[in-house]
């Protein structure tokens, strides 16, 4: 379908707010200082979060591009600390093979700077786990299989927008993929066509908090310009 196929789809008019440049620079520098204050946190406080927060942001996350607007994603909310209790469980199982067995040389060299282990007590002690589960296709009432397009592309940028509206919120974050992570399909109960995409761990960081002294790559060597 082209950009330009407007006859036959229904239409509305852009809901769009045009700013001056200065605003745009304003805007985009204030949101570059926000976001660059993120970072991913191991150690989190057992502090409350309220469930509004996690819809909030969540809702944000939803409201992404996807391709087709298929919308191939679903995030499940956990705070029980019973269900929290059976992910930590199942995952430190995995991540026990995969640190003694599983993982290449090669892996767990890079992995050193981040001075991970099996042991992820951050599963129970935060308030809040959202497993993020990716769709490759859905079946309509009908019966019929639908087949979703781009689907780790867009549930990708779901999630970004989902560790932003968390930061932005005032919570930390962990992006957590135990691998593999099957596990969660079975406890979350969710349906065959869904396959987990990653786990992500949300809460105040704890007060000593620390994480791992690394640098992002100067704009230089991350952009070019034509
Ligand atoms: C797809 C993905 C998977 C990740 N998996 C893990 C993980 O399983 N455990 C972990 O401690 N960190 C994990 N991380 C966090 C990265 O190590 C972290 O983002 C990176 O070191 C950069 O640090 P920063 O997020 O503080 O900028 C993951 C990040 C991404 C994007």
């Amino acid at each position: 379908m082209s950009n330009n196929g407007h006859e036959s789809a229904p239409m509305r008019p852009l809901d769009f707010e045009y700013r001056s440049v200065e605003e745009l620079q304003e805007r985009a520098q204030s949101f570059k200082q926000l976001m660059q204050q993120r970072r991913t946190v191991r150690d989190f406080a057992p502090t409350p979060v309220p469930a509004s927060v996690i819809e909030d942001a969540i809702a944000t996350a939803a409201s992404a591009p996807s391709g087709a607007n298929m919308q191939p994603w679903h995030f499940a909310a956990v705070q029980s600390a019973d269900v929290k209790r059976k992910i930590r469980i199942a995952a430190e199982q995995e991540e026990n093979e995969f640190y003694s067995h599983r993982a290449s040389d090669d892996w767990l060299e890079a992995l050193k700077p981040f001075a991970t282990d099996a042991q992820k007590p951050f599963l129970e002690t935060a308030p809040w786990l959202i497993a993020v589960f990716a769709r490759k296709f859905t079946i309509n009432e009908a019966g019929e299989k639908l087949k979703h397009y781009y689907t780790p592309e867009s549930v990708g940028i779901a999630t970004g927008l989902l560790i932003a509206s968390l930061h932005n919120a005032g919570l930390a974050t962990l992006t957590h993929t135990p691998s593999p992570m099957g596990f969660l399909k079975d406890l979350l109960g969710r349906p065959a066509q869904d396959r987990a995409f990653l786990l992500l761990v949300t809460g105040y960081p704890s007060e000593d908090a620390v994480v791992p002294d690394i640098e992002k790559m100067p704009l230089h060597e991350v952009m070019s310009r034509w």
